[in-house]
């Protein structure tokens, strides 16, 4: 019985030490230890020893069972500590990892270039007003001394909805419904979208967008009209843009003008953006015409005035050197991360 004894111990502490997880820990104490286990198996044959022999090798077999006992608690402690141990490693956070990008939202470079635009306006004492996407022919082309079978019709082709109902072509359509709804003193922009029926290509679009300009008082002059549209080319392009004013026709201005400024990109020396003028056209202007002020219920005899007409996404495209007006209506992420 004795060998069995420490076969059995012996057995057991092997066991115990290739141990590897507290759940084999555990079985081996029920096969030892348990109720049933071979340890205590020895202990019940005891009935068949000798009365002096019983005591002592109960001492034994207790002993026994006391020593791996303890080899099991502290096997248990080990494979414990080693346990957490692997679990904190697993989760330690590595601080030198490059972080989580966070996505914002951010403004469309229309919307950049818009803002300060609107901003040099507002700080000339302009207000903003807002116009309608779809007018009526009257708005767009009647008021603005453009008849019917006016030949000036041909320059913007329009999308018609119904018969008088259309997409703006321009947002010179707000300066009518501006001096209907207020009396002069009148300072407005009215920026938006217009529409025309263009082929598209890498510079012109079905939709783009312009910023209307109105101002109507007593005594404005074509000099108030030079020193607005000057201060507002220096305060987008710098103080050493140089500006020109070239004679042009609108039906809705006389006289009318174009703007050209220096080219942002050569500095006026001529390059494939300005395709080697040294000038860019950024906007038409020019005095209200009589019949618009009239068609208006204002008195050209009184009142006088000046308009422009600002296209937005030119600006935009040579602010940012983009090569492809069609680039800024595609909503394509990869092009507006950019910004
Ligand atoms: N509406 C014109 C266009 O789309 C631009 C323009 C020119 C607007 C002269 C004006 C103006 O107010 O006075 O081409």
């Amino acid at each position: 019985m004795k060998e069995k004894l420490s076969a059995i111990s012996l057995e057991a502490k092997n066991a115990v030490a290739l141990c590897e997880d507290e759940s084999q820990i555990e079985n081996l104490r029920v096969k030892y230890l348990g109720k049933k286990g071979e340890l205590t198996a020895i202990l019940k044959q005891m009935g068949s020893l000798s009365p002096e022999e019983r005591p002592k090798m109960g001492a034994l077999v207790n002993e026994a069972k006391q020593e791996l006992e303890a080899l099991i608690t502290e096997k248990k402690d080990e494979l414990k500590a080693k346990a957490q141990e692997a679990k904190l490693k697993a989760e330690t956070i590595d601080i030198t990892m490059p972080a989580k990008e966070v996505k914002s939202g951010k403004l469309h470079p229309l919307n950049t270039v818009l803002d300060d635009m609107i901003n040099i306006f507002q700080s000339m004492g302009f207000d903003v007003v807002d116009g309608p996407e779809v007018e009526t022919d009257h708005y767009n082309f009647e008021c603005l001394n453009v008849p019917a079978d006016h030949p000036a019709r041909d320059m913007q082709d329009t999308f018609y909805l119904a018969e008088n109902l259309l997409l703006r072509t321009q947002t010179s359509a707000a300066q009518i419904r501006t001096m209907e709804t207020r009396k002069p003193p009148i300072r407005v922009i009215c920026p938006g979208r217009v529409f025309r029926a263009d082929e598209v290509d890498a510079t012109h679009s079905p939709v783009f967008h312009q910023i209307e300009g109105l101002v109507v008082d007593k005594g404005i002059t074509m000099c108030d009209l030079k020193g607005v549209l000057e201060e507002f080319a220096h305060e987008i392009y710098g103080s050493d843009t140089k500006v020109k004013f070239r004679p042009s026709f609108f039906p809705f201005t006389e006289p009318s003008v174009e703007v050209d400024v220096t080219c942002s990109e050569c500095g006026g020396k001529g390059c494939r953006v300005c395709k080697g003028s040294g000038w860019i056209e950024i906007l038409g202007a020019g005095m209200v015409h009589p019949n618009v002020l009239k068609s208006c219920g204002i008195d050209p005899e009184e009142y006088s005035g000046f308009a422009f007409g600002i296209g937005l996404d030119r600006l935009t495209t040579t602010r940012y050197k983009i090569s492809d007006i069609r680039l800024l209506f595609e909503n394509d992420k990869r092009f507006l991360d950019q910004f």
